[in-house]
């Protein structure tokens, strides 16, 4: 673990990889603009600064249960992705992060990588129904899509309204299915539909 970027105070290390300088303006619907960028391995720092403005129920929403800061090397791992199997975009206002957007793929017994990805998403509480999530979730599916990929796949809590909402709103034919107190929902990514993952709903 690279311990200079996981200080508790202070600014975070700027982006090391290329990934993490490609930059893209996002308008919301009140009109503020934010930066989004892929993911960055020096983000890890500005994960845990988020961590810490989260209330305890997106917490709770996000993990499924009351955790109390993820381990450095929770942060590490969330912030080193592949930008293949494992993707993430994050929103970043003043050098920190205010959502996460992110997708997961794992590998099949044979080694295969698997078709579907396991998305999760994150609004910091003071940026949540701006469309923040929305669009970054759309961006991430274009992105996936573009890989290979043919669904999202996501299990949401039974009161987790919001998470819902996102998810159906996403794009066509999303599934969502209850299954003891949590909701599995898959959302297909289709080829040559621009027009689902690439919209920007602005409003
Ligand atoms: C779920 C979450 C990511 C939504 O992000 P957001 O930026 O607030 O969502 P958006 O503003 O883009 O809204 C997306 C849709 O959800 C709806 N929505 C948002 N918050 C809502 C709420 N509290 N109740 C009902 N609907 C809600 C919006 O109206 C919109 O639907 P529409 O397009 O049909 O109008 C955010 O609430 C969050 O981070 N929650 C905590 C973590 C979590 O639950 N993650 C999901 C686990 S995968």
């Amino acid at each position: 673990m690279n311990v200079a970027t996981v200080t508790p105070s202070g600014p975070c290390a700027p982006p090391r990889s290329a990934a993490g300088t490609a930059v893209e303006l996002l308008a919301l619907h009140d009109g503020s603009v934010v930066d989004v960028r892929p993911i960055d391995p020096a983000d890890a720092c500005r994960l845990r600064r988020m961590f810490d403005r989260l209330s305890p129920a997106s917490i709770y929403f996000r993990f499924f249960a009351p955790v109390r800061r993820p381990r450095a090397a929770t942060l590490e791992h969330l912030a080193s992705v592949d930008h293949d199997r494992r993707e993430a975009l994050v929103a970043v206002v003043d050098d920190e992060i205010i959502a996460v957007a992110r997708y997961d793929s794992g590998v099949e017994p044979s080694g295969a990588v698997r078709s579907e990805a396991e998305l999760a998403v994150t609004v910091e509480d003071a940026w949540q129904r701006r469309g923040l999530g929305l669009l970054l979730a759309r961006r991430l599916a274009a992105v996936a899509r573009r890989r290979g990929y043919t669904a999202f796949t996501a299990s949401v809590l039974g009161e987790n309204r919001a998470a819902l909402a996102l998810m159906r709103a996403i794009g066509p034919d999303v599934e969502v299915r209850f299954a003891s107190a949590e909701y599995e929902v898959y959302v297909p990514l289709r080829d040559g539909d621009d027009d689902v993952a690439g919209r920007s709903r602005v409003r």
